[in-house]
């Protein structure tokens, strides 16, 4: 096994990703950061030099479980203090799954100003994939705004009937590049012949086949991904092998992965769209796209007609069926345990706490602590977070899900759910009505440190004396994040069996921000002591 070193520089810098000038969290110049390839089995170690003026920063490698070092998580308030400017902090974990996974910034609202990038861990020499290609690229979906961080970060916090809402995205990015319209005027520097908003450009010989790796970092939108012409299949989800299926487009939500097969078996003689179009939300954002060049042809020649739209927004049943397709390849199935200890019902709503609207779980809307859990609970300082813990379900039987909440206040709390160390846990995410009447909005959770097996999904409210029955203990998919379709709910099971403390939340920066989250403990207690690197915020000064 080796060992990759990377040293990273964290600056602001001007950049045009859909060709508006705006300042971006970089890595060593670059937004999407650099792609780091690695082999399972490797050790990866990343150097974090901040030099944010006055930013802090913190990096999680999302889908990588950090079996034994949870303090490399890189959750700022759950795993480490964040990283101050001028310092520098040294991630160092171990990637033991072959698969596509990403690393994005994990403080505040900082993703989405830029700092984000994939993973790629290789299979070991010899092992055999369920699938063969000739080559590989990879291809990172996001969606971009002018407005910074802060302005977005601001307008959520307002009070009441300030709450100013950023709006759609004004573009969406195929591996860091999109195309803003400039002639729109809306001020600042917009030039569409910069280089670096040029088109992605993805490369096929006639009659090779490819495997895409396919990663989305979206703030906010679910996306559908589609290649002009060419079906897609199926082959990996969050590092785990799929029963192969073909789509004609692939829905994919913030925070998951996929491999796709595509064969370059079509008319050689033009190019085709790639296109990322906005799904679940009406969109208010052109299609985002890119070329698939067929070799031969002139590398500029843009294809004649428009690209393709994706399926319509608001067709809740084409996202749902996706999901459901999604199984373990026959070959590589690992079974889930056929019963769990513990089941947690999260009931999701959008509620409004002293005029301030939120997003709940349970009626508690999640608020990060300035000592991060795990040194908090690792050193026993039990007056940084509150000590009860949130409830395990709501009131089921009775609360209407079709209906804006009847009761919208809530509380904010920082408690945590502490699991039994080694028990399985089952948990479902109930999806609900937000405040506005007939409308529901889609989840894309993610939860740290763990795979977790997708059980079902539902499109309504969740029946706990039927719906079990309809579980797939058979094939059911492993993943790192899964979808809550709009007013459905989604049931997944886990073992607690990697001691840490780890953050389960919506994909969505602004959901986890607005309270969309809770957080995980378990086995705590089985840790050595933990390193004094990852300290010295709050009440963690060195030395607690
Ligand atoms: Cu990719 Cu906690 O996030
Ligand atoms: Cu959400």
């Amino acid at each position: 096994a080796k060992v990759h070193h990377h040293k990273w520089e964290i600056s602001y810098q001007f950049k045009s990703p859909d060709c508006l000038k705006k300042l971006a969290v970089t890595i060593n110049g670059q937004t999407p950061g650099p792609t780091i390839y690695a082999t399972e089995g490797d050790t990866v170690v990343i150097e974090v030099k901040n030099s944010l003026l006055t930013e802090n920063v913190a990096i999680h490698w999302h889908g990588i479980r950090q079996i034994g070092t949870p303090w490399m998580d890189g959750t700022e308030g759950v795993t480490q203090c964040p990283i101050l400017p001028g310092d520098t902090f040294v991630y160092r974990f171990l990637v033991d799954q072959a698969g596509t996974y990403i690393y994005h910034a994990h403080y505040g609202m900082q993703r989405s100003a830029g700092l984000n990038g994939m993973i790629v861990v290789k299979v070991p020499d010899g092992f055999k994939e369920p699938f063969t290609y000739d080559h590989e690229h990879s291809i990172l979906l996001n969606d971009w705004w002018h407005n910074s961080t802060y302005e977005q970060a601001a307008g959520l916090a307002l009070p009441g009937k300030q709450f100013t809402w950023v709006g759609e995205p004004h573009s969406l990015l195929i591996n860091g590049r999109g195309k803003f319209n400039c002639s729109l005027n809306v001020g600042g520097t917009c030039n569409s012949t910069n280089p670096e908003c040029a088109p992605y450009m993805l490369t096929v010989v006639p009659g090779k086949t490819y495997r895409l790796r396919i990663a989305s970092v979206t703030s906010l939108s679910a996306l559908n991904f589609e290649i002009e012409g060419h079906s897609l299949t199926v082959v990996e989800a969050d590092g785990h092998y799929v029963d192969p299926f073909v789509v004609k487009n692939l829905n994919i939500y913030s925070g998951e992965t996929y491999s796709v097969i595509l064969k370059a078996d079509q008319d050689p003689t033009r190019n085709y769209w790639l296109a990322s179009n906005v799904v679940s939300r009406k969109p208010g954002t052109p299609t985002g796209t890119g070329i698939l060049h067929y070799y031969g042809v002139p590398r500029g020649r843009l294809p004649t007609n428009a690209p393709p739209v994706g399926p319509l927004w608001n067709d809740t049943m084409y996202r749902f069926n996706q999901s459901v397709a999604i199984h373990a390849h026959p070959s590589f199935i690992e079974s889930p345990p056929s019963k769990s200890d513990r089941m947690i019902n999260l009931l999701n709503t959008q509620n409004r706490v002293n005029g301030v609207m939120r997003w709940s779980i349970n009626n508690v809307s999640f608020d990060l602590p300035h000592t991060p859990y795990l040194i908090a609970l690792k050193n026993n300082l039990n007056n940084v977070f509150e000590q009860r813990p949130p409830p395990d379900t709501y009131d089921v039987k009775s609360y209407d899900i079709f209906i804006p909440p009847v009761n919208p206040n809530a509380t904010r709390s920082n408690s945590i759910y502490k699991l039994e160390y080694g028990s399985v846990v089952d948990v479902i995410l109930q999806n609900a009505n937000t405040l506005t009447a007939n409308n529901s909005e889609t989840h894309p959770w993610h939860l740290h440190g763990h795979d977790f097996w997708v059980l079902g999904y539902g499109l309504g409210k969740f029946d706990p004396a039927s719906d079990p029955k309809r579980y797939n203990l058979k094939n059911p998919i492993l993943k790192n994040t899964v979808v809550v379709h709009p007013l459905g709910w989604t049931a997944i099971r886990f073992k607690a069996d990697n001691p840490g403390v780890w953050a389960f939340h919506c994909h969505i920066e602004s959901h986890f921000f607005m309270g969309m989250g809770i957080v995980f403990e378990e086995g705590v207690e089985k840790l050595g002591q933990l390193p004094k690197f990852i300290m010295g915020c709050g009440e963690s000064k060195l030395g607690n």
